[in-house]
Order: structure tokens, then C-alpha cells, then sequence
């Protein structure tokens, strides 16, 4: 069956907002990429570990993705609603090289960044296929070929989100739902956005400023239905291990 595609995002959330999902939403990236939905007109949940503080249209859910209870956590907040863009940004990487790093933290790494998104994404999946959704998945260039990334399970968890993001695809592909996988270099998500100027003068080019990944995250949002963006590969210009 051909779906109808439909512009715009589905009334979902509060106050007849579409609702947004961000995993890893405290800070960083995915705090940047919660206020880009937050100024595209979305209600966010915002997952993580720390409080994020309620505001107008933004909701922390408490959600520990390295616990068997922390992608369950937010598909019960979603509570059946339907989800018009989930971000799956969270992403944690060894302490160590592969003689020093430990199994139990191998293992962590795998569920936070793969596992759970999995998990999280699959309970969903009815969400998604209501507002006929958009998933973007925070990969990285180390889940490239040629990259010469060393960390053993951040570097599987990447690749994986890719074939995560490709399986999904076909899954929803009928339902019209969209799926991204952004595999991102070195980025300075110690500074907020706007902060552009700075980040080019501390790193000349070797760390995006956040601002850039908002960027396509805005891109992805006003593309209509009809439009897929499968993967975006986007190393830091002046880095030359990507
Ligand atoms: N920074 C870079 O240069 C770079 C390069 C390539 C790719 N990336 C990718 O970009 C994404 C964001 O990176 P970032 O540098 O912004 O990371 P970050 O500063 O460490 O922030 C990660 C976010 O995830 C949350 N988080 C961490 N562990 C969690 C857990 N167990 N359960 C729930 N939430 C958790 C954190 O909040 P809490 O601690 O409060 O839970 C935080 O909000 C990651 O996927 C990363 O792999 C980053």
C-alpha cells in the first residue's frame, strides 16, 4: 500500500505541538539539538541521567540507558503518543585502550549507544508510524570506513547505528516514517551554540561548532515527507583522522 504522505508534522503533543524526543539531552550536542526542536515549534522529552529543568514545551524523563529500565522509561513517557522526530543522541566512548579498558564497561558502551537505541526505537515504532516520524541517529566519522577509530565498542556501537538506521528504514519505509543516520567528527560540544567565532579561533577547523549539527537537524526537519535523507557523513574539515 502506497502511504499518503502529509505535510507537516502530525499534532501530537501538548498545546497541539508535534512531539520531539532527544536520548542524551542534558548537555552538549543533544541539549543544542533539543532547543532546535524546541524553536522549530516541537514539545520536547528530553532524556538523561541529570535533571534537565522543565521550561515551556520541554519535559526531562529520568531514562539511564545503561540500565535494562532506561529505554522503557521513555517509551512509557511518550505514553502512545505520536512521536513526529526522535534524536538518539546519546553516545559514551572507553576511558582506555583496549589493554586497560574493562569488560563490564565494553558492554555498558555497547547498550548506551546501541542497545538501547534498539530498544528504544522498536518500542516506537507505532509512534513513529502515526506522525509518519523522523529518526536521526548521532553516529560518528568513527563508524566510517577508513577512519582509523581504535575503540573497540564505540567504534562497533557506530558502525552498528548505521545498519540500525538502514534496517529501520526498510522496516518503516511503508509507513513513511524517515530515518538519518549523522555521522559527525570532532565537534566542541563543550560550548553552547552560538559560539561559532570561538570554536573556529580555539580549534581552526579541527571541531564543528554544534551549531552545524543544528544546522542539519533543521535541514532534515523542513525536508516534506517525500524526501529521505539516508546518511550524512560530516568529519571536521581540518580533521584528518576522519
Ligand atoms: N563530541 C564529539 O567530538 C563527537 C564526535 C563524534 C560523535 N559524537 C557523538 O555525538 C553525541 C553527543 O556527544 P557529546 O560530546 O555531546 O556527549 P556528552 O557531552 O557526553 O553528552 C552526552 C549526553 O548523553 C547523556 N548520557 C550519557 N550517558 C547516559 C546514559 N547512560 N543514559 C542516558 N543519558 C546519558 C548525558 O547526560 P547525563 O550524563 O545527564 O545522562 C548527555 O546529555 C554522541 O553520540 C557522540 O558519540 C561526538
Amino acid at each position: 500500500m502506497v502511504p499518503i504522505l502529509v505535510t507537516g508534522a502530525a499534532v501530537s503533543a501538548e498545546g497541539g505541538l508535534p512531539l520531539g524526543v532527544v536520548v542524551g539531552a542534558s548537555r552538549g550536542l543533544g541539549l543544542a539539538l533539543s532547543e532546535s526542536l524546541l524553536d522549530a515549534g516541537y514539545y520536547v522529552l528530553a532524556a538523561s541521567r541529570s535533571k534537565v529543568e522543565s521550561r515551556a514545551h520541554l519535559e526531562w524523563v529520568a531514562a539511564d540507558m545503561s540500565l535494562p529500565g532506561g529505554p522503557a522509561a521513555i517509551i512509557d513517557a511518550v505514553d502512545g503518543r505520536p512521536v513526529d522526530c526522535i534524536v538518539y543522541n546519546v553516545g559514551i566512548w572507553e576511558s582506555a585502550g583496549i589493554d586497560e579498558v574493562s569488560g563490564p564497561e565494553l558492554e555498558s558502551i555497547l547498550r548506551v549507544n546501541l542497545t538501547s537505541a534498539v530498544q528504544v526505537l522498536h518500542g516506537l515504532r507505532d509512534g513513529l508510524r502515526r506522525a509518519q516520524g523522523l529518526v536521526v541517529l548521532i553516529g560518528s566519522t568513527c563508524g566510517l570506513p577508513n577512519e582509523g577509530a581504535s575503540g573497540l565498542a564505540y567504534t562497533a556501537s557506530k558502525w552498528g547505528l548505521r545498519g540500525l538506521a538502514s534496517a529501520l528504514r526498510e522496516s518503516l519505509r511503508a509507513d513513511a516514517v524517515r530515518v538519518t543516520c549523522v555521522s559527525i567528527g570532532s565537534t566542541a560540544t563543550e560550548l553552547s551554540e552560538g559560539a561559532v567565532d570561538t570554536v573556529l579561533s580555539v580549534h581552526g577547523g579541527r571541531r564543528m561548532p554544534v551549531d552545524d549539527v543544528q544546522a542539519v537537524l533543521k535541514c532534515l526537519l523542513s525536508l516534506s515527507p517525500a524526501a529521505t535523507v539516508k546518511e550524512l557523513w560530516m568529519p571536521a574539515t581540518m580533521d584528518s583522522d576522519a
